[in-house]
């Protein structure tokens, strides 16, 4: 099964509307980076490095739509002039400072989306870099450089996820039953995924895997995404409550925990969907091993541990029901944080492109970006 979770088509992105599944398939086009930041806050798309894909086409559909105003009017940028002299009022001007200002804009917009999945500050941060390198270009040409660039990080995307598919497939044994938390498949990515990918590359080396996936509450990614997406491929999946983890667990039923992460911190500290630092602790209780499929640019060296990563907290509405029906009592307070953070210490390897890091550690995460 190939999902497209991001598509390019008609000169816009389309991004499957993951609200609504499992109920219902469908795509929403976006032509511009409030849209496509909208579009990642609301999480129709969302899983680190779909919404770090998402924002690096937002940047492109912004450069383009700027440029397609500006066309003809529009000089090439002068190089040294400094970004902070231009003043946002130009966006959408027929000069190349409104063309700039727009551009800044529209990263700002983007980069407030959402906090905690450093894939997205990864991906804006290329961009930029990319701007940067041919900013004496004409607008049009810097929106089709951006533009390209968006489809290599897409591309890029299902090399990599891949790639840690083969490294996490061998720590699995055949006929494994292996517990996920959240959803880091397909959805979650440009495609076959993490947590997921490594799944799916074990079955695809011919062993016999089953997944028990735990629903996450209050956004169900796990019963309506990762569900979903196992049954698409007749790959055996069976739905627990998330309370249900420890049970499993006592009961010899699980052998391992593999889940994805939206940051990883220098020291190996992991923040992942609210919910696995408490599959961490069981799992560590039960003498089971806990993977972390992780993408090098989920990785954050500028922050020392776990404790400065920023965790999400979403709206309560999440928690106090779902649509038109309450079941929280009215007027009870509600907390809604959407992350926490594993410590190094309780996961068994990490697992990326590069390879496996057995019990991370800075050392051991600093090691990756050294060759
Ligand atoms: O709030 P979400 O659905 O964006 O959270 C997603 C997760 O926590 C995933 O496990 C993580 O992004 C890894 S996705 C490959």
């Amino acid at each position: 099964m190939k999902v497209e979770t991001l598509r390019w088509e008609n000169d816009k992105l389309e991004m499957i509307d993951q609200r609504i599944l499992p109920a219902a398939f469908e795509y929403l086009s976006y032509d511009s980076a409030a849209a496509v930041a909208e579009g990642i806050r609301s999480m129709v798309v969302r899983g680190a490095p779909a919404i770090g894909v998402a924002a690096a086409y937002g940047v492109a559909l912004e450069a383009l739509r700027l440029s397609a105003s500006t066309l003809s009017s529009v000089k090439p940028l002068t190089p040294t002039r400094p970004l902070a002299s231009l003043s946002p009022e130009g966006r959408g001007s027929s000069d190349a400072a409104g063309f700039t200002a727009g551009m800044e804009a529209g990263f700002s917009v983007l980069a407030q989306s959402r906090p905690t999945a450093v894939n997205l500050f990864w991906a804006l941060q290329r961009m930029r870099n990319v701007w940067q390198s041919v900013e004496s270009q004409t607008p049009p040409q810097i929106a089709q450089r951006l533009l390209a660039e968006a489809h290599e990080i897409l591309a890029e995307d299902i090399r990599i996820n891949r790639a840690m598919g083969v490294h996490g497939a061998a720590l699995l044994k055949d006929g494994a039953r292996v517990l996920t938390h959240c959803n880091a498949g397909a959805l979650a990515t440009a495609g076959w995924g993490t947590a997921l990918g490594v799944i799916r590359s074990a079955v695809e080396a011919g062993k016999k895997i089953s997944v028990i996936a735990d629903e996450t509450r209050p956004f169900l990614q796990g019963a309506r995404l990762t569900a979903w997406e196992m049954v698409q491929e007749n790959i055996p999946v069976t739905l627990i409550t998330d309370n249900m983890a420890g049970y499993m667990m006592a009961q010899g039923e699980v052998d391992a925990v593999v889940v994805g992460t939206d940051r990883v911190a220098a020291n190996g500290d992991v923040a992942n969907k609210i919910g696995t630092y408490m599959v961490a602790v069981l799992a560590r209780r039960h003498n089971i091993p806990f993977y972390v499929a992780c993408p090098l640019s989920t990785i954050d060296l500028s922050i020392a541990s776990g404790a400065q990563i920023p965790i999400e907290e979403r709206s309560v509405e999440e928690v106090k029901g779902f649509r038109d029906t309450q079941w929280a009592a009215s007027g009870v307070r509600i907390r809604n944080p959407a992350f926490d953070v594993t410590p190094a210490e309780l996961v068994t390897g990490l697992i990326t492109e590069k390879g496996v890091v057995s019990l991370p550690d800075q050392a051991g995460i600093a090691r990756l970006f050294s060759v």
